[in-house]
């Protein structure tokens, strides 16, 4: 069956029809082409890149410019997933207009589909307004949202007691009614996380969130083994990439020093005659 570009509408079907909606992080143009290929529903540019690609203590670092940049080359890699760009800290959170400017950044100039941002509070609420009336579809994000976790005591689960899940659940919801297609649920109980997900038409992603959710997010570097820095509990590693990529540097260094490296195959020559001429 030829293969088409995913939209707002097939990720409501799938959710209507009980498909699991798989989503991974890409940050540039080799990792987006082999993730798009294999089927992925929906591509995240996440501020993660900040931690995994860029060396940042955390996402808070991380600039609009940065964003756009790494956006721009996963646009280049991706053809059938719905790609989503994940607004940074403080993009979102001086002004409506600012926030639609930024917003139009990642769609104008850099081919995204559509934003994420984190929160759910009235301020954010506000701009999740704006960025849609615009005519911007944005993600949700509630749950551990990384850029705020100082105040939410560190990087921990969320809504494990019952005032503070119902105000997950209570975002969620306004997350909805402000035009949100999707939201991201990042390390909440499982059972909270079904029973949101049951209520909300919109598709509820999860990540650290248990099997309920309508789709599942990881960040890829996590998965294949590409970040050895901190590893979540929810993450399952796939493979072992780090462990592989060492294991052929090694080999590398092994074979130059041991002159196997290049060998004749990787070698250009040249006409005996021509080389005769050069050395009289
Ligand atoms: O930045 C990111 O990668 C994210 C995911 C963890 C959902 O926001």
């Amino acid at each position: 069956m030829e293969r088409k570009k995913i939209t707002i509408p097939d990720l409501l079907k799938m959710k209507q029809q009980g498909i699991k909606i798989t989503m991974l992080t890409a940050y540039d143009y080799p990792l987006a082409s082999i993730i798009d290929a294999a089927g992925v529903d929906m591509i995240l540019v996440g501020d993660s890149v900040g931690n995994v690609v860029l060396g940042y203590e955390s996402t808070i670092p991380v600039t609009m410019d940065e964003m756009i940049h790494h956006t721009k080359a996963v646009r280049r890699g991706t053809k059938f997933a719905f790609l989503v760009g994940d607004m940074p800290f403080m993009s979102f959170n001086v002004s409506p207009e600012d926030t639609i400017s930024n917003a139009g950044r990642f769609i104008k100039e850099a081919g995204a589909d559509a934003v994420k941002l984190e929160g759910g509070g009235t301020d954010v609420i506000r701009m999740v307004k704006a960025v849609v009336g615009a005519g911007i579809p944005v993600m949700g994000h509630l749950g551990l949202t990384p850029q705020t976790a100082t105040m939410l005591g560190g990087l921990k689960a969320q809504g494990k007691d019952e005032g503070a899940a119902r105000k997950i659940l209570e975002q969620a919801l306004a997350l909805e009614a402000a035009g949100c297609f999707s939201i991201v649920f990042e390390c909440i109980p499982a059972k909270l996380a079904e029973l949101i997900s049951k209520k909300l038409k919109i598709t509820a992603i999860g990540i650290g969130a248990g099997p309920a959710c309508d789709g599942q997010v990881l960040v890829t570097h996590d998965m294949l083994g590409l970040y050895g820095r901190f590893v979540p509990k929810f993450v399952k590693q796939y493979v072992d990439l780090s462990g592989q990529i060492s294991a052929g540097i090694i080999k590398y260094i092994e074979e130059v020093r041991g002159e196997q490296f290049p060998g004749v195959e990787h070698v250009f020559n040249m006409d005996e005659k021509k080389l005769k001429e050069l050395k009289n």
